[in-house]
């Protein structure tokens, strides 16, 4: 099943997520539906609170781009509760877009090395330290889970500019292939 994207503006993208534990009913479903989802809206990542679960989850898939970006190859999974520990490195600027936020691509600082520690859909625990692009990927979809927005952490310069853009997204005034859930809809 795919599901909708909630759209910026949307209160269950504030929120910090749960942890889950294994016993959480349908699972695997819902792990099945996050890949499809995303593939739908031609994501390279996806978490909970963007189809309206605040839960602490989120997919990436990056396989395919791994004709520009080597290191994309083989980059599909689900990280189950997971959390950032540590970042280090060099801080790194890069452009970053999201489909909770429709057409908005703006640049965001972000440490080039994370130690994050998660479970995969067997529940085996992991724990890694991952860097370069992964990693961007990572730490873009777990700040989801804390109820943060990549628009939350451009320059104040830009955030003024942003301010009207982003009221018209939560209007639904945006474009996309992909079935969204405004702010103020209702689910059915
Ligand atoms: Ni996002």
């Amino acid at each position: 099943m795919v599901y909708p994207i909630y759209v910026y503006g949307h209160p269950v993208l504030r929120k910090v997520a749960e942890d889950i534990d294994r016993n959480y009913e349908g699972l695997d479903q819902l792990i099945d539906d996050m890949f499809e989802t995303m593939k739908q809206s031609d994501g390279i990542g996806l978490a909970a609170p963007q189809i309206g679960k605040s839960i602490r989850i989120f997919v990436v898939d990056g396989t395919l781009m791994s004709d520009q970006e080597p290191e994309m190859a083989g980059f599909k999974q689900v990280f189950i509760n997971p959390y950032i520990t540590r970042r280090t490195g060099e801080v790194v600027v890069m452009n970053e877009g999201c489909l909770s936020i429709p057409k908005i691509y703006e640049e965001v600082n972000r440490e080039s090395t994370i130690h994050i520690e998660y479970f995969d859909r067997d529940w085996k625990f992991h724990k890694e330290i991952i860097n370069g692009f992964k990693a961007r990927i990572i730490e873009h979809e777990y700040d989801h889970l804390d109820g943060v927005l990549f628009t939350d952490m451009v320059s104040p310069l830009k955030k003024r500019l942003l301010k009207s853009k982003l009221a018209a997204i939560s209007k639904g005034k945006f474009d996309v292939d992909y079935k969204t859930i405004l702010p103020k809809q209702k689910v059915k």
